[in-house]
C-alpha cells in the first residue's frame, strides 16, 4: 500500500491518501491538545500507544458486529482504514459523570449515571464543539434522515455494551469517551477515527487513578505509562 499525499492533518492524526480510492492512512502523532486546542504539548511515544490501542480495540468490536473503518496497522505510527464521508457529530457516551457533564449541569464528579447518556456534539472547532439536539442535526443536514440519528445512538450503545463489560474484566471503570462515524463508499454508517485513552476516560477500578488524557488535561504527568498500561491490560501483559 502506497502513501500519498496529505488529504488532511488534525490535532492528533495526519490522513494520507493511498493508491486505492476507497482507503486512506492515519498516522498517529505524539501532539497533545486540550481545551480545544488552548492547551498544547507532546510525549513520545503517545501516538503508537493510541494505534495499537485503537487497532485491538477496533478488531474486538469488528469481532462483536460492529462496523468499522479499520483494515490494518501498517507500523506503529500508521493504520490503513476505510476513506469515508465524515459525519461531523461527536457521540459522547457517559457511564459515570465527569469532565464537561459535572461542570455544565453540577452533577457530582463520579456519581454513576442511572442509565447510559448519549450525547451528539457539534464537531466544529470554530464554534467549540456546541452540543445539539436532533432537530439541530437535522436543520444543519449533518445527516440525511432521523433515522441515521436513532442509528448513531444505537451503535453508540453497542459499543458501550461490548467495552464496558470488556474493560471491567481489565480492572478499568469506562468512565466516557467519544465516538466518530463516517458514510462509507455505498453509505453505510461505519464507526471511524480512534478509540483510546485521547477520546475515552478510564478510572483503574481499585485505586481510581486517571488512565487516560484528564493527566494531561489536569498536568497530573505520568501520561505515557498510563496509556502504556492500558495497552498492556488490553493485552492482558
Ligand atoms: O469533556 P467531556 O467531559 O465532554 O468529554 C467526554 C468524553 O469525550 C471524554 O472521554 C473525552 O475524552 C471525549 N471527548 C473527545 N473529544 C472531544 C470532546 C470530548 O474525545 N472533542
Amino acid at each position: 500500500m502506497e502513501k500519498r499525499e496529505l488529504l488532511y492533518e488534525g490535532k492528533a492524526k495526519r490522513l494520507y491518501l493511498t493508491d486505492d480510492a476507497n482507503l486512506v492512512i492515519s498516522e498517529f502523532k505524539d501532539d497533545l491538545t486540550a481545551f480545544n486546542g488552548e492547551k498544547k504539548s507532546s510525549e513520545a511515544g503517545k501516538g503508537a500507544l493510541n494505534n495499537k490501542i485503537s487497532t485491538e480495540l477496533f478488531k474486538l468490536l469488528e469481532a462483536n458486529g460492529i462496523p468499522t473503518h479499520f483494515v490494518k496497522m501498517l507500523d506503529d505510527n500508521h493504520m490503513l482504514h476505510t476513506k469515508v464521508d465524515v459525519i461531523l457529530i461527536e457521540v459522547i457516551v457517559r457511564n459515570i459523570a465527569t469532565g464537561s457533564l459535572s461542570r455544565n449541569l453540577g452533577i457530582e464528579d463520579g456519581k454513576v449515571l442511572p442509565f447510559t447518556l448519549v450525547e451528539f456534539d457539534y464537531k466544529d472547532d470554530d464554534l467549540g464543539d456546541p452540543k445539539l439536539n436532533d432537530q439541530h442535526c437535522l436543520i444543519l443536514e449533518l445527516v440525511d434522515h432521523q433515522d441515521e440519528l436513532d442509528k448513531l445512538r444505537r451503535m453508540a450503545r453497542q459499543v458501550n455494551d461490548i467495552l464496558k463489560p470488556y474493560f471491567k474484566e481489565k480492572g478499568l471503570n469506562l468512565v466516557d469517551f467519544k465516538l466518530e462515524f463516517g458514510k462509507d463508499s455505498n453509505g453505510n454508517i461505519i464507526l471511524i477515527d480512534e478509540i483510546s485513552p485521547d477520546n475515552c476516560r478510564f478510572w483503574d477500578i481499585k485505586s481510581g487513578e486517571k488512565m487516560d488524557k484528564d493527566r494531561f488535561r489536569q498536568g497530573l504527568g505520568g501520561l505515557t505509562v498510563a496509556y502504556e498500561q492500558v495497552l498492556n491490560r488490553i493485552l492482558g501483559k
